[in-house]
């Protein structure tokens, strides 16, 4: 048996009796690597004395020292107003405008420097380099469409369904130049997915791209487009609009026809548009600058609202000193800009540094497990940012790729789940070279940025462990009790954070009080109090604390998988199960998995007759991707003659889990059918 798989079967066994939170991550502590010198001697931060400018007696001046890095119309009066906990308000009377910080300041300096390259799928397909000067003039012309033609005014929501194209991130900016919120929704999501979020968000424009490239095939992306009308009608809300880029501007390249009156070829209607300007709205720092949709504890996803102000300097910040940016820097995100990391990492944080940022079209491993190391060298990437799931999968597929390019970073991050002590180190010594710096950054969509991580230069990194936490984020871990686990305890509980912060969201959208009850209720002793103190931000993750401070995060403590460092709502999974008339009840488990870290298994049971076949799994499948999209896909469908209870009727996932996973399900005596748990083992075989 390899190290890997041994290790991976001692986690298996101690697992039957911890919950969910505590299975994920039982790795031996790991021998610490230090950044070199040359790094050092480069850092954008390397001075010790920021932690003591960032305690928390000098809470919340302190994160004035982030939105000056920002320029500002008008500078704030109130560096924090938390008079109507837990809604924090960020520097409060600040004008700003998003799209000015991130393209405009800096033409004087950059215009002619890349701002954007664009990296097809296909390889024959050009390289795209925008310039810091282009990307004005096609944010402005298609800010001038939105609002001359769209109709569109600061304050209404628009909803983006974009693949990985220059037009994501000209589109983004062009709403944040109007002070419109624009909500994107991760391309692979299905039309489904997508009407749901254009119905909660209130949007009657859909943007979309007829068409991307996507493991060597074009895919038909506008279909999805209809869908989403359809469902969002469904619910009771019109889409006015829906507005298409072309993938190849001049060519319209799906099979879906264009609906009359309602469809519009962008690409047409931009000619009317050539070399308008338009003034950047100055906007509140307190107005909402975009949505973001994540699974959460019940079925609907939630709309996480995101700040202009405060965001984009939480965002920017942590770009410079954690991400190490210099404007001279070629960074490269390999993430989705449809997910959280993509809007900080690859547009936000990145663009307001002047950096140049990568967008790829395309999976990491197309054609082959090198073509990211190609990239790298062909456009002399030397920050590189990715995740697990892709660090695993270049590794199995391509071990010894790396070294057969020229390419060198000087930085790396991991983000979205936990990394294995082995995938990280041939994540420092293959790919990084033994060079490159690493941090394992730890946060949430509900975050805006980073919580935890090291700082490359000050810190030693150590594989397994996301670090202590980042200048002026105070975390700590309590158990069920509420009280305080200290470092070094060996225990884990709820990781939490003391203080507010700029980039953290402000609301769920038209959801406020699940806002406050799933995140600051759980340890508030007192919902009367008006002292931030009395509020901390419960991040819905299981944690310990290493006597060095570091800590290591095992997973979540809810209903939600992290698929491929994705979060996925289990009751969202199991919701698209049940659209399968012939099911009477569903349960979705993680089943530990060496590529994506966790997979879904379903399981369903049938209503009273109804005879289990192949066919009725297929189906439930494909209920799960067209409701959600392939990122959903089970890993199998059980069919089951009843799940597994207890007494009073509720459904033991624990169970399942264990099964799936090849675990002890421990004593079942207590349910009121122990005797399924063996047939249900014989059917998972
Ligand atoms: C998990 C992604 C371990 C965690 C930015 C969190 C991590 C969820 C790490 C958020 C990490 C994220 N180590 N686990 N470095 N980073 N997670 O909202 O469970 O897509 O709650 O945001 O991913 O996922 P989300």
């Amino acid at each position: 048996m390899s190290e890997d798989k041994s290790r991976h079967h001692a986690a298996e066994q101690q697992t039957a009796d911890v919950s969910e939170a505590q299975i994920a991550v039982h790795w031996p502590e790991e021998d610490y690597f230090s950044p070199s010198n040359q790094f050092i001697a480069q850092a954008n931060l390397a001075d010790p004395g920021v932690f003591a400018r960032f305690s928390l007696d000098n809470f919340p001046e302190y994160f004035k020292e982030f939105a000056d890095l920002l320029d500002w119309y008008k500078y704030w009066e109130t560096t924090f107003d938390a008079s109507h906990p837990p809604f924090w308000r960020w520097f409060v009377g600040g004008r700003i405008n998003a799209c000015y910080n991130c393209v405009d300041r800096h033409l004087p300096r950059y215009r002619n420097k890349t701002a954007i390259h664009f990296v097809p799928e296909p390889e024959n397909e050009a390289i795209q380099h925008l310039t810091y000067q282009e990307l004005f003039v096609r944010v402005n012309e298609f800010a001038a469409l939105l609002r001359d033609f769209g109709g569109l005014k600061a304050g209404d929501r628009v909803t983006l369904h974009m693949p990985m194209v220059a037009e994501l991130p000209i589109t983004m900016l062009a709403c944040a130049r109007l002070g419109v919120i624009h909500s994107q929704v991760f391309s692979g999501f299905s039309g489904k997915a997508c009407g749901d979020r254009v119905s909660d968000s209130g949007s009657r424009l859909l943007i979309t791209m007829d068409a991307y490239s996507r493991a060597g095939e074009l895919i038909d992306h506008k279909q999805k487009a209809d869908t989403a009308v359809m469902e969002a009608a469904g619910t009771g809300h019109q889409v006015d609009k829906v507005l298409i880029w072309q993938r190849y501007p001049g060519k319209y390249s799906s099979p879906t026809k264009l609906v009359e009156g309602r469809d519009v070829i962008i690409n047409d209607v931009l000619k009317e548009f050539r070399g308008k300007r338009v003034e950047p709205v100055q906007m509140p720092a307190e107005a909402p600058l975009f949505l973001m949709y994540t699974s959460g504890t019940t079925g609907r996803p939630k709309g996480c609202q995101h700040s202009t102000g405060g965001y984009l300097a939480y965002v920017t910040w942590t770009s410079k000193y954690i991400q190490d940016i210099h404007p001279e820097d070629v960074y490269w995100c390999m993430a989705d800009i449809g997910w959280i990391t993509g809007h900080s990492y690859i547009v936000y944080g990145p663009l307001a540094l002047a950096a140049s940022s990568v967008v790829y079209e395309g999976v990491p491993m197309y054609p082959d497990a090198g073509r990211p190391w190609r990239i790298a060298e062909n456009l002399d990437v030397n920050i590189f940012h990715t995740s697990p799931t892709a660090i695993r999968a270049l590794r199995r597929n391509g071990p010894d790729e790396p070294a057969k390019y020229n390419f060198h970073f000087k930085h790396m991050t991991t983000v979205g789940e936990p990394i294995e002590p082995e995938v990280w180190k041939w994540y420092h010594t293959v790919v990084g070279k033994g060079e490159a710096v690493i941090v394992d950054t730890w946060w949430q969509t509900e975050n805006g940025g980073f919580l935890c991580s090291t700082v490359p230069a000050i810190h030693k990194m150590k594989p397994g462990s996301t670090g202590p936490a980042i200048p002026g984020i105070h975390p700590v871990i309590y158990d069920d009790e509420g009280t305080e686990l200290p470092g070094g305890s060996g225990r884990a509980g709820n990781i939490c954070i003391r203080n507010p912060w700029p980039g953290s969201f402000q609301t769920i959208w038209k959801d406020p009080d699940r806002y406050v009850s799933q995140y600051y209720s759980r340890y508030c002793h007192d919902p009367a109090s008006k002292d931030w103190r009395d509020w901390p931000y419960m991040a819905g993750d299981g944690a310990v604390q290493a006597a060095d401070g570091y800590y290591r995060i095992l997973g979540r403590i809810d209903d939600v998988i992290n698929v491929a460092g994705h979060r996925l709502g289990t009751k969202e999974i199991e919701s698209a199960a049940l659209l399968v008339p012939d099911v009477a009840e569903a349960a979705v488990v993680p089943v530990a998995d060496p590529i994506k870290g966790k997979v879904p298994d379903l399981y369903v049971s049938l209503k009273p007759g109804l005879v289990p076949s192949v066919k009725l799994a297929n189906k439930v499948t494909a209920s799960v991707v067209s409701q959600i999209g392939a990122i959903a896909r089970p890993r199998r469908v059980v069919i089951v003659p009843d799940m597994p209870k207890t007494r009073s009727g509720k459904i033991m996932r624990r169970v399942l889990a264990a099964i799936s996973n090849h675990q002890d399900p421990g004593d079942v005596s207590t349910l009121a059918n122990p005797e399924i748990v063996e047939q249900i083992k014989e059917l998972a075989r």
